[in-house]
C-alpha cells in the first residue's frame, strides 16, 4: 500500500527537483529526492538544511529499470514527481542514435516505468498522483532541439492516456509545463554545443546560446515551478495540465495562433537556418 507521506521526486539536486524536493516537505510529505552520487546527496542535505526542513535522498539513475523498482518498492510513494531531464540539444542531423535513445530513456521511458511501478501501491492505498514534469515544448516546436521536444510531446501523450487509465484507482495524474527558469539546464545546453563543434548548425546554436544567456538574468526562480508542482501534489482537483511562466503561456498562444508556414520562416530567420 502506498505510504501516503511520502514524495518522490527524481533528479533532485539541482534546479527544479531541488526546489520541488523542499516545496514538498514544507508541505509536510516525508520528501525523498533521487541523486545520482554521494556530493550530489550531501548537497541536497545542505539545501534542506538551509532551508529548515527534512529531505531524504536515494541513488538512482532513472535509466535504471532495476534501481527504478527497488526504490519504488521500498518507499512506496504516494506522489511521485518525474523532474528528472536534460536539454538534449542537437539538430536532428547531428543526434545519432544512441543520443536520442538516451534522451527517450531518460525523459519518456523512465516516467512512465516510476508511475507503473507505484501505481499498483497507489491503487492499494486508495489513490495518489504523479505529476510529470514536461516543458512548453511538449506544445509548441522549434528547430534545433527537436528530441527533447519529442521527448516531452511523447510524455504529454502518455500523460493523457495514463491520466484516463488511473482515474479509476483514485490517481490524479498531472503536468507541469515551464517556460524558461533559471536552472542547470543551460549550463547543460552549452556543453552540448561544445560537443557539436564544427556541425553545419554551430551558428544556430550559437545564435540559441546567446538567446538563453540574454533571457536568464530575467527568467524565473525554480522555486515558482516548485510552487505549482506542491499545488499539483495536493489540491483535491487538480488541472490535467499547468503552464508556468508568461513566456510559457504566450509561447502556447503564438503556437495556437500561428500558421506553421509563418512560424518556419520566423524560426529559420531567427536560426540563421
Ligand atoms: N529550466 C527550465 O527552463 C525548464 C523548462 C521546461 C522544462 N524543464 C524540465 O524541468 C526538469 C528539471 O530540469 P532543470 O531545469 O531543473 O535542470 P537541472 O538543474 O539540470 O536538473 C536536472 C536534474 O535531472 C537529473 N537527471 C538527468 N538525467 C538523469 C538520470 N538519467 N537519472 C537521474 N537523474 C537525472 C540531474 O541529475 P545530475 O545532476 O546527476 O545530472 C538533475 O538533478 C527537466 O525535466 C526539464 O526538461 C526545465
Amino acid at each position: 500500500m502506498a505510504d501516503s507521506k511520502v514524495a518522490l521526486t527524481t533528479g533532485a539536486n539541482s534546479g527544479i527537483g531541488l526546489a520541488t524536493v523542499l516545496e514538498l516537505a514544507r508541505r509536510g510529505f516525508r520528501s525523498v529526492g533521487s541523486v545520482r552520487g554521494e556530493a550530489k546527496a550531501e548537497a541536497v542535505a545542505k539545501a534542506a538544511a538551509d532551508a529548515g526542513v527534512q529531505v531524504e535522498t536515494v541513488l538512482l539513475d532513472v535509466t535504471d529499470p532495476e534501481g527504478c523498482a527497488e526504490v519504488v518498492d521500498r518507499l512506496r510513494p504516494a506522489v511521485v514527481v518525474n523532474n528528472a531531464g536534460y536539454s538534449a540539444t542537437g539538430a536532428i542531423e547531428d543526434v545519432d542514435d544512441e543520443e536520442a535513445r538516451q534522451a527517450f530513456e531518460t525523459m519518456v521511458l523512465a516516467p512512465m516505468r516510476m508511475a507503473r511501478l507505484a501505481l499498483p501501491h497507489m491503487r492499494q492505498g486508495g489513490g495518489g498522483r504523479i505529476v510529470n514534469v514536461s516543458s512548453i515544448y511538449g506544445i509548441a516546436t522549434t528547430p534545433l532541439t527537436g528530441w527533447y521536444q519529442a521527448c516531452k510531446h511523447a510524455l504529454e501523450a502518455l500523460s493523457d492516456a495514463l491520466r484516463a487509465e488511473a482515474a479509476g484507482s483514485g490517481v490524479k495524474v498531472v503536468l507541469v509545463e515551464p517556460g524558461g527558469f533559471r536552472t542547470g539546464i543551460w549550463e547543460e545546453a552549452e556543453r552540448e554545443v561544445q560537443r557539436r563543434a564544427g556541425s553545419r548548425y554551430e551558428p544556430g546554436y550559437r545564435r540559441i546560446l546567446t538567446g538563453t544567456r540574454l533571457a536568464q538574468p530575467v527568467m524565473g526562480e525554480p522555486a515558482q515551478v516548485a510552487r505549482v508542482i506542491g499545488r499539483a501534489a495536493t489540491a483535491r482537483l487538480p488541472r490535467a495540465r499547468y503552464l508556468v511562466g508568461y513566456d510559457a503561456q504566450a509561447l502556447a498562444v503564438v503556437q495556437r495562433l500561428t500558421p506553421t508556414a509563418v512560424k518556419d520562416r520566423v524560426s529559420r530567420l531567427v536560426l540563421g537556418l
